[in-house]
């Protein structure tokens, strides 16, 4: 047990609220004594190595004439034996396929929305004009056909797809509407890198998920949209503690953080180093070995781990606390298990041996930028706080105790709701950095939509506007971009640009963080050397965001054009 700080109780929500609500508090010991046996259970307990093998996405590349065809529809998944969760999928029941784009090719989509909802596919990573892009520009209404189609000229690179509907695009991700993509030009093998797809090759996208049966498997409150949707469910490729069986050999591990907030903080068990080669934007200069990888929300790093002692290792992540930082290995002795792997030696071993040198990303050079600029992630922490405290209440001052419910309007609060307990736990000083992330369906408050919650966060000193052009960048251009994350960390994303960062914190960035990059977790003030490579145009502007996709979905995203 821990007393918390000032930081951490805004970062629990607990800032304007307490005072308000803790004087009406019934707590019932009962039901306190659930919710310390809840937090007890450590989602590492709850997701034992099932035994199950790891799914793995099938490859999907463009035929001969260039066409690669994705539908989208909704579904069932099944994320654990004997369980039905409400899902979506593309070209499957759950998330997509890993979709290859050769380098310099032109490819053509066939994009078809089988759902009764609006959407788009935005291609993360991919630097293409934004027409293309499938920001939230790019509507797909339902049962419509989207026809993208593009040059694709860029570094080599291990990227994604997934909805950016706004004020949707949580949920919309949440349920599956996902999948991978890499750009290839065939030289893996001559790199000296595993590229037998599916064996010694591996797409691994981790997703965090709260509920995993029944048809209401997104349903965020308050805290949620504050901080971010967390679930104790950790799945990979779309199953729980699954085993992948690799070679005897080094394995290329490609690793999505396909989660709408959490952070993963990864492990190997028994301590062997993760040789890290290329980061969202392409290839680093040369392997990074580290024994600890954090990754934010829509950030891919690939890394190379070696199975040649024939060995069986789980694969892990530190507990994440939500702020951003990477717990240090004795602050979090409870590591949540993520999968297994086991070695066989029937599988062919095809590298036996680490690389030492990729390829050499030209020197970052912030006397290239032509100019300065400074975004702040704002949570409106106070704004939001009196906001829904005058929803809840019908007033600034009426105490919990005599709220009319009536007044609540969309907020149906069960009394006391385990948001309060935490509350009042966190007033005695006694809350744990795990109660967050910890949270079950069971420790909610009354649900809420970004939409209709009436939570506004910001980018660019204003909330989101689809109408509002935020920045005018030239295309070709480099542009330093100060940012600064005040209460928790937040991921930064930007489209159709790739960027170098320069400074954390004043520090270098950690080497593995020296290549190019579209999407890097911020945590107090980071540098960024931006380059603009792909056409803005003001039909269809790019967006930079929040990736944690909740802040997105309440505001916290601009708009760019490029000149
Ligand atoms: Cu991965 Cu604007 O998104
Ligand atoms: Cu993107
Ligand atoms: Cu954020």
């Amino acid at each position: 047990m821990k007393t918390i700080n000032r930081r951490q109780a805004l970062l629990f929500g607990l800032g304007g609220l307490s005072a308000v609500a803790l004087p009406a508090l019934h707590l019932n010991r009962a039901s306190a004594q659930g919710a310390h046996d809840m937090h007890n259970m450590s989602p590492a307990a709850a997701a034992a190595p099932s035994g199950v093998k790891l799914p793995h996405p099938a490859l999907l590349e463009a035929d001969s004439s260039g066409l690669i065809n994705l539908k989208i529809a909704k579904a069932r998944h099944s994320f654990q034996a004997e369980t039905s969760a409400a899902s979506a999928g593309i070209n499957g029941n759950y998330f997509g396929p890993v979709v290859r784009l050769k380098n310099k090719s032109h490819v053509r989509f066939t994009v078809q929305n089988n759902m009764d909802e609006a959407t788009t596919l935005h291609w993360h990573g991919l630097m293409i004009p934004s027409d293309m892009d499938g920001g939230p520009h790019n509507v797909i209404k339902p049962g419509a056909l989207w026809q993208p189609e593009f040059d694709v000229n860029q570094a080599v690179s291990f990227n994604w797809f997934h909805s950016h509907m706004h004020q949707e695009t949580a949920r919309q991700a949440h349920m599956g509407i996902a999948g991978l993509l890499h750009v290839s030009d065939g030289g893996d093998r001559e790199r000296g890198l595993p590229d037998t797809f599916g064996t010694d090759d591996l797409f691994l996208a981790f997703q965090d998920r709260r509920v995993i049966d029944g048809d209401t498997v997104y349903a965020p409150d308050f805290m949620d949209l504050m901080h971010g949707f967390r679930g104790q469910y950790l799945t990979v490729n779309g199953a729980i503690a699954p085993v992948a069986t690799v070679p005897q050999s080094i394995v290329r591990l490609r690793l999505l953080n396909a989660s709408n907030a959490r952070n993963y903080h990864f492990r190997f068990q028994d301590g062997r180093m993760m040789h890290v080669i290329a980061s969202d934007g392409g290839f680093l200069a040369k392997p990074v070995a580290v024994d600890i990888l954090t990754i934010a929300p829509g950030e891919r790093y690939e890394v190379l781990a070696d199975f040649s002692n024939g060995m069986a290792v789980d694969f892990v992540s530190l507990a994440d606390d939500g702020s951003g930082r990477t717990p240090k290995l004795n602050d979090a002795p409870n590591l949540e298990h993520l999968m297994r792997f086991e070695v066989s030696d029937g599988l062919k071993a095809d590298v036996t041996k680490l690389i030492s040198v990729l390829e050499e990303p030209a020197a970052a050079d912030p006397a290239k930028s032509v100019r300065s600029r400074s975004f702040i992630f704002d949570e409106n922490m106070a704004g939001n706080m009196a906001m829904m405290r005058k929803k809840m209440m019908g007033g600034e001052t009426a105490p919990m105790g005599q709220m009319d419910h009536s007044q609540m309007g969309q907020m149906q609060m069960q009394p006391p709701t385990k948001m309060q307990e935490m509350m009042s736990n966190s007033a005695n000083g006694a809350m744990d950095h795990g109660e967050h992330s910890a949270r079950s369906a069971d420790q909610m408050g009354p649900t809420l939509t970004a939409a209709t919650s009436g939570i506004t966060m910001s980018m660019a000193d204003k909330p989101f506007d689809m109408n509002r052009v935020d920045v005018e960048a030239k295309l070709g251009s480099m542009e330093i971009w100060k940012l600064k994350a005040v209460e928790m960390g937040h991921p930064f994303h930007i489209h159709g640009a790739n960027f170098r960062v320069l400074t954390k914190n004043s520090q270098a960035a950690p080497d593995y963080q020296q290549g190019w990059k579209d999407t890097v977790l911020v945590d107090g003030e980071a540098e960024l050397l931006v380059h603009f490579k792909a056409e803005g145009k003001r039909s269809h502007p790019f967006m930079f965001h929040c990736h944690v996709l909740e802040h997105e979905d309440t505001g916290m995203m601009a708009q760019f054009v490029t000149a």
